[in-house]
Parts: structure tokens; C-alpha cells; sequence
């Protein structure tokens, strides 16, 4: 198994949340009563470095998405700072927003979702330039960002539904790169594909930290995915971060229980498939 060189801490976080915190409020349980609240994000710490991949783990409904949204900057915080480059995204002035929205691009679980079925692919990916308002040679920058996924150019005329899912999260992967982003962040990239394919696209985004220098944030159920794919695994549990280590570090010797739970979960999954080949 090959992983990501673990990056020296002295080199400056490109995107970082400091002691941040979300609540929502629920809807009420009776009219008169209290509106409840979640506290879906519990003072996390959390930073990503040009060339570094970092995992974040976590049952469902940890906050792993919620905090994806604060990392995006689609969601305001109710407490604590996010930052990139250095620079508060809510304080800073319009054109580091504008800098930020750019550098930092999301791949989630399901191209199909993020790809308009109605849209030819070249159109697909030409939208972020249009959105952000980036200007340059756009017919040069999608022929290099095709070359960077492994896809040929013949991908432009076609629609999605003419792609196998792994070509498809390729298309989304190089739509998220279009606007040439310093961080990126999977939400679960690869959990939607058949298991032939997945190890491909890790290793996509593998090459694409190593060859590009981007930050990648890796978002998954499964440990053992995220060990592939990163270099240091933060593990979410109830909106807190409970652990932080290096993945081998975390499946030898977990401490915090989610983090044993996550551990105990492949393995179960494991002994399972052992005990299948037996019977
Ligand atoms: N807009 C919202 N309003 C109220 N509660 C929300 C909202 N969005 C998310 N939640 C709740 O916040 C918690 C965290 O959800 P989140 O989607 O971040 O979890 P997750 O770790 O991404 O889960 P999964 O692994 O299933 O994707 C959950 O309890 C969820 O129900
Ligand atoms: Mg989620």
C-alpha cells in the first residue's frame, strides 16, 4: 500500500477552521414549546496544507458534510473562524472571497447528481469559468484538465448518461478543477461506484495531490478507504473531532470508541466475507 508523504507541520495551512461551531434549530415538538437545538459542529480544529491529504472519518451524521459546507464557505459559522491562506473568508475583503471560492472545489458521492444530464460535457465543465467569472483560454484550460483526469477529448461532445459512473466522477473531478483550485475536497468520491473502479479514481486524486501540489480533504464512512488515499485521518463523532493520527496509527491502535467502532466495523466486514469463503 502506498500512501501520501505526511507533509512537514511547519508548512502554513491553505484552508483551516479554528474552534469552530454550527447549531441548528430544529422544529418544535409543540407549538409553545422551545425551539431545540443541534449542535452539529462542536469547536473543531481542522487544517489542510498545499500537498497534503488529509481524511476525515465518522458515522453518519457526525457533521462530516456540515463541515464541508463551512470549508466551502456555503455556510456562515456560528462560532470560530475559517480560514484560507491565512486570511478569516467571512472578514477578509470581496476579492479574497473571491480568491477563496475559486481555490477551494468540492467532488461529492454522486456525479450523476452534480452533472446536468442535459448538458454536454464540454459545457459541464466550461460553467465554473463562466460562474466565477474566470477569464483566459478556455478551450486551452479543458484540454489540459481532460489530460490531468485521463480522458480523452472526444468526452466533450457526449452527455453523461453515456459514461460508466467512473468516467463520470472523472468529469466531475475535472469539473471541480477547472477553476484551478488550491484545495479539494471528496465528499465520499468513490462510496456511489462499483468496488472495480474505486481504486482508480483514489488513485486519481492521489496523483493529482502528488503531481499538482493540491490539498485534499478525503471524506468517507470507511477507514480503510481514507488510509489509502491520506496521510493523517481526523475521526468525527457527534460533531466533534475525538481523534486525530496517522492511518495505521488509528487501525492498531485506536483510542477514542468511534474510532474503535470504525476499526471493528472493516474488520467485521472482513471476518464476514472470511466466514462466507469458508462456508
Ligand atoms: N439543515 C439542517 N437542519 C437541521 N439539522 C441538520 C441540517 N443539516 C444536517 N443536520 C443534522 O446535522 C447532523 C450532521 O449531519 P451531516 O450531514 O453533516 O453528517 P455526515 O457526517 O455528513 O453524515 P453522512 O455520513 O450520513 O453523510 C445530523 O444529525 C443531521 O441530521
Ligand atoms: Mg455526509
Amino acid at each position: 500500500m502506498s500512501t501520501v508523504t505526511p507533509f512537514p507541520a511547519e508548512v502554513r495551512p491553505l484552508l483551516e477552521v479554528r474552534q469552530l461551531s454550527q447549531v441548528y434549530h430544529l422544529n418544535r415538538q409543540n407549538l409553545f414549546g422551545p425551539r431545540p437545538t443541534l449542535k452539529v459542529l462542536d469547536t473543531i480544529d481542522f487544517a489542510v496544507r498545499p500537498g497534503e491529504a488529509v481524511g476525515l472519518v465518522g458515522e453518519s451524521g457526525s457533521g462530516k458534510t456540515t463541515l464541508t459546507r463551512m470549508l466551502t464557505g456555503v455556510e456562515k459559522p456560528r462560532e470560530g473562524q475559517v480560514l484560507y491562506d491565512g486570511v478569516d473568508v467571512w472578514l477578509g475583503g470581496e476579492a479574497h472571497r473571491k480568491l477563496f471560492r475559486r481555490s477551494v472545489q468540492v467532488v461529492l458521492q454522486n456525479p450523476r447528481s452534480s452533472l446536468d444530464p442535459r448538458m454536454r460535457v464540454g459545457t459541464s465543465l466550461l460553467e465554473p469559468l463562466r460562474s466565477l467569472r474566470i477569464e483566459g483560454d478556455h478551450a486551452a484550460r479543458v484540454l489540459e484538465v481532460l489530460d490531468q483526469v485521463g480522458l480523452d477529448k472526444n468526452a466533450l461532445e457526449r452527455f453523461p448518461h453515456e459514461f460508466s459512473g467512473g468516467q463520470l466522477q472523472r468529469i466531475a473531478i475535472a469539473r471541480a478543477l477547472m477553476p484551478g483550485p488550491k484545495v479539494l475536497i471528496a465528499d465520499e468520491p468513490v462510496s456511489a461506484l462499483d468496488v472495480s473502479i474505486q481504486a482508480q479514481v483514489l488513485n486519481l486524486l492521489k496523483d493529482l495531490v502528488k503531481n499538482l501540489g493540491l490539498g485534499l480533504v478525503f471524506i468517507a464512512h470507511d477507514l480503510s478507504v481514507v488510509a489509502y488515499t491520506t496521510s493523517r485521518v481526523s475521526v468525527m463523532s457527534a460533531g466533534k473531532i475525538v481523534e486525530v493520527g496517522k492511518p495505521l496509527d488509528l487501525f492498531n491502535r485506536p483510542q477514542a470508541d468511534a474510532t474503535k467502532a470504525l476499526v471493528g466495523a472493516i474488520l467485521s466486514v472482513e471476518s464476514g466475507l472470511a466466514g462466507n469463503a469458508l462456508a
